[in-house]
């Protein structure tokens, strides 16, 4: 069972009864995901929404020549697999922990059910699909009005947002990325993240060592989405 504590520190569940969150933490089951592992795959058969408890989550689309887009990066808090249960369709993504995760998952039917007997959850988790879409309709814009320097820039100032810790001199990122994880988010080669990453470290707007990003200057990184 969950601890009704660790759910009500959870935006979505955040100012849910006592009584409603026994009866979410009933329903909740704990899983553990190791490091790489996929969580699901696109196009499965989808039944199970997920919350996350510890850990990092990478949300992936694969084109039919084997390219990978990375969607999104989700941690502590966030959740995933809800839209199949919505809408019924298959997957719409991969889903693959990039480190170790402790998930909750919830049925489709638990999930209906919760739903409808607490609109004010249903409501925070149609504000948060509305900054997901937001998000989607800013990459579409940033595909088509910026060059892969921009959409980097871009890039590491979101993870900087979501997924950084500041530390004496900047915004340690983690997990760590690899050059190769870096261009599936960006939508570039890994050459040309090489390139880049080299380049604004050279300018001293970020550190680049072993994977771990750190923001040095995001004002100046901000001046770079243009
Ligand atoms: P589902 O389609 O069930 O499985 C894949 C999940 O990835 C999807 O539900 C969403 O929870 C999540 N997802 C899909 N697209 C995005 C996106 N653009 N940003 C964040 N999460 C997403």
């Amino acid at each position: 069972m969950v601890g009704t504590d660790v759910l009500s520190g959870m935006p979505l569940f955040e100012g849910l009864a006592s009584g409603a969150l026994v009866a979410l933490s009933n329903a909740l089951q704990k899983r553990r995901y190791p490091k790489g592992d996929v969580i699901f795959h696109q196009d499965d058969p989808g039944s199970t929404m997920y919350i996350i408890i510890e850990g990092v989550v990478k949300i992936v689309v694969t084109s039919p020549d084997g390219k990978q887009h990375t969607l999104a990066i989700l941690s502590r808090g966030a959740f995933f697999g809800e839209m199949s249960l919505l809408d019924a369709q298959p997957r719409s993504a991969d889903a693959v922990a990039l480190e170790t995760c402790q998930l909750l998952t919830l049925g489709r039917e638990q999930f209906v059910d919760f739903l409808r007997a607490q609109p004010e959850a249903a409501l925070k988790l149609f504000a948060a699909l509305c900054c997901r879409l937001r998000h989607a309709d800013q990459l579409v814009q940033d595909a088509v009005f910026l060059d892969v320097p921009g959409r980097l820039a871009r890039t590491i100032l979101d993870l900087a947002e979501s997924q950084g810790e500041t530390e004496s001199g900047g915004i340690a990122i983690s997990p760590r990325f690899s050059q190769v994880e870096m261009a599936e988010m960006v939508g570039a080669t890994r050459e040309s993240i090489n390139k880049w990453l080299g380049l604004y470290a050279r300018m001293g707007l970020l550190r680049y060592e072993h994977g771990r990003i750190t923001v040095l200057r995001p004002d100046k990184l901000r001046e770079r989405i243009c």
